[in-house]
């Protein structure tokens, strides 16, 4: 069997990585990864690939930033030329970014069968570019795997058929568990001047939180606010950089000092660390504060508060569960939900079913099953 393994953003290197491991395993399967090039250069990409030992790309399409159209089309274009060459019989794609749904519709074009690595998420929120890429993936794929039983009760609904899906758990969580030993003692926190439990880590990104200049102040506002009581640690993407800094908000932010001294009251930014070290920073942290999806699954095994600054999630299962909170980008919202987890923290909280380390494995033995 030939398969072609697609990555193209940063979240998706952790989800391919224990998939190619479990192939690696299996002599029936003969692979091939192809990196779009979404996410690109050493933060964004390169880091993750040695973090996790990811093999170098067999083909990187090098497609780089765009408008959705630019992007989803300059994918779609390179990727054919891929498919007609080495004719896969599956391609699997993985998550919700603009290369899972190009790739995607490329490889159905051409008839080649598509699996779909955490498949059935809905935020059921159309303003959201992935939710679009996660409809548009799922109508059109021969298997979806899926994470938890919310998503296989969307797909049903949907009206996918029962056979296409299968619940195999959060594949993210093998890399977790892989990495979480060698993680915990990285002293990645102590050397930006962190003391264990005594700060909040954060990430935005997203477009409903960054894109506009009044949401983006609002919030940074009251980050500022709180860092007087818990340092906020914020290592930052690309987007959101771009954007402080095109609206002027650059005075919310401080770089942090390169001496390693204790960090004090303070938004403090540093560029997007690697796989390894943030969930060192992460594990080590009294809460998280996010947009991101995959933290809000990670905060949940790892047992951290997680703040989450959307007004919905694809991902039900940590609120249900987990130590998730879904409190939107009302600053006021955010501050007393910060406030009150550190003020008490977040009572009883579990590990979803099948996030248990042999996701990678179920996946390739049930393709395997279902054959070419
Ligand atoms: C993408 C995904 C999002 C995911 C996020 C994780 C889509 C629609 N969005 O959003 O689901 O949560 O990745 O990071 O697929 N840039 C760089 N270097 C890079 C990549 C991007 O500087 O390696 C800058 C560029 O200015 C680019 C901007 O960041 O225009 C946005 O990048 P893009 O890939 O379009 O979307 P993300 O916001 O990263």
């Amino acid at each position: 069997m030939k398969v072609i393994n697609v990555v193209g953003a940063r979240p998706n290197f952790m989800k391919i990585a224990p998939i190619i491991d479990a192939m690696n395993l299996r002599s029936e399967i003969e692979h091939l990864l192809v990196h779009t090039g979404q996410h690109y250069g050493q933060k964004m990409s390169q880091a993750f690939f040695d973090d996790l030992g990811l093999p170098k790309p067999d083909i990187d399409l090098g497609v780089g930033s765009g408008s959705h159209a630019v992007q989803t089309a300059g994918i779609m274009v390179a990727f054919e030329q891929v498919l007609l060459e080495h004719k896969p019989d599956w391609v699997i794609v993985v998550g919700d970014v603009n290369s899972t749904m190009a790739c995607t519709i490329t490889a159905k074009k051409l008839n080649v069968k598509v699996a779909h690595v955490e498949a059935g998420l809905r935020s059921r929120d159309m303003t959201m570019p992935e939710e679009i890429n996660r409809l548009c993936t799922d109508v059109l794929v021969d298997a979806l795997f899926t994470t938890d039983h919310f998503a296989d009760e969307n797909l049903i609904q949907e009206g996918v058929p029962q056979d296409k899906i299968h619940f195999v758990g959060n594949v993210m969580i093998d890399t977790l568990l892989k990495h979480r030993d060698k993680a915990q003692d990285l002293g990645t926190f102590e050397r930006f001047g962190l003391e264990p439990g005594q700060y909040v880590a954060m990430t935005m990104h997203r477009p409903g939180n960054v894109d506009e200049k009044s949401t983006l102040q609002g919030i940074l506002e009251v980050l500022k606010r709180l860092s007087h009581d818990i340092p906020i640690f914020f290592p930052i993407h690309p987007r959101t950089a771009k954007m402080i800094s095109q609206f002027g908000l650059d005075d919310y932010v401080s770089t942090i000092p390169k001496d390693g001294k204790k960090l004090g009251p303070g938004v403090w930014v540093t560029d997007p660390l690697g796989y390894l070290d943030f969930l060192n920073v992460n594990m080590h942290s009294r809460l998280v504060l996010t947009d991101s999806g995959g933290l809000q699954e990670e905060t949940t095994v790892l047992g951290i508060p997680c703040v989450t600054m959307r007004p919905n999630t694809e991902r039900p299962i940590t609120c249900e569960m987990g130590t998730n909170l879904i409190v939107g980008n009302d600053p006021q919202l955010i501050e007393s939900a910060v406030c009150k987890i550190l003020a008490g923290g977040i009572g009883e909280h579990r590990i979803p079913p099948k996030w248990d380390g042999k996701v990678g494995q179920r996946i390739v033995a049930k393709l395997i099953e279902l054959g070419v």
